[in-house]
């Protein structure tokens, strides 16, 4: 399936399929070099894979994982390993991973020479579900989440749901907590459709393909967030919070759900009495 999202010159497709990871060797032709992204909690395979389809022209950086890496030191190696590399804006950056390597990627795409082309291949589900569409990019700083960054869409963003086999369960319910809020807020169907819980594999992908399409459509209504997409940010101010508060013991996902159930309550003072 591919859903187009139509912002004039900056448009781009989201292609959602099985193995799609082997299959985007035709987006590099027009590049010199595809300079990589992971991070040291992604199985390496996933990275090699996209690296393969680049015959020969990539290149690879991991970065350390985890939130706590989302900041202007490893922005700043990123930058580094791109100037080293000798990138120019004809070549391309890629990001293999979560929402953090995604937001810090994009990032580093928006800036390094004023903009070069990104590719997203998002490797959560709370990355397919959310953080890879939509354009928002950044770094934590001050203890203030994604409080620099940037608005840049990517050129491309390749979904395939087969990573999602070496994600745990923890972080498979982060997503879940993302596509909820999706639901919650625009689509009562799919609310409805996930109050089961549990799902095979091709409900995931109906899951994922239903919220990309919600997070499209919210995304060409209001790209840069004055209206319609703050309603995204459901759960997320008290989350944000419970993140920057907890130092990552609880996952970006985990504190938006208790925001959300926090935003839903009639008394939500009881939630943080305990
Ligand atoms: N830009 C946006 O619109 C937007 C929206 C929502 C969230 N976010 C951001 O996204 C981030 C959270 O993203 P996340 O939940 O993906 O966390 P994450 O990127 O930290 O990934 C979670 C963990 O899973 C590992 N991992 C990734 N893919 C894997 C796979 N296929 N198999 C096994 N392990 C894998 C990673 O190494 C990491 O340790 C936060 O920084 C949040 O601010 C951004």
């Amino acid at each position: 399936m591919t859903i187009r999202v139509n912002l004039a010159e900056s448009s781009y497709d989201i292609q959602i399929e099985n193995n799609a990871i082997d299959r985007c060797g035709n987006l590099f032709d027009k590049y010199n070099k595809v300079f990589i992204v992971t991070d040291s909690g992604v199985p390496k395979e996933y990275s090699e894979r996209v690296a393969k389809s680049a015959n020969g022209k990539a290149v690879v950086f991991v970065m350390k994982r985890g939130e706590e890496n989302k900041n202007f030191v490893t922005l700043m190696n990123i930058c580094n390993d791109m100037l080293t590399n000798g990138l120019t804006r004809k070549d391309c950056v890629c990001a293999v991973g979560g929402g953090v390597v995604g937001d810090i990627t994009a990032f580093a795409a928006s800036i390094y020479m004023r903009g070069i082309d990104f590719y997203n291949f998002p490797t959560t589900l709370l990355s397919m579900v959310d953080s890879s569409s939509g354009g928002k990019t950044g770094i934590d700083f001050g203890n203030v989440k994604n409080v620099i960054g940037t608005f840049y869409q990517p050129k491309k963003v390749i979904i395939d749901p087969s990573v999602l086999k070496t994600l745990s369960e923890r972080q498979v319910r982060c997503g879940l907590a993302e596509a909820l809020k999706m639901a919650a807020t625009f689509d009562s169907k799919l609310f409805d459709f996930m109050s089961k819980g549990s799902f095979t594999d091709g409900e995931m992908q109906h899951i994922i393909e239903r919220s990309v399409e919600l997070k499209k459509s919210i995304v060409e209504k209001d790209v840069k967030e004055k209206s319609i997409r703050k309603s995204l940010n459901f759960g997320h101010t008290i989350g944000h919070g419970i993140e920057v508060a907890g130092k990552e013991s609880r996952y970006h996902g985990e504190c938006v759900a208790i925001g959300m159930v926090a935003m839903s309550s009639s008394d939500s003072s009881a939630l943080f009495t305990r």
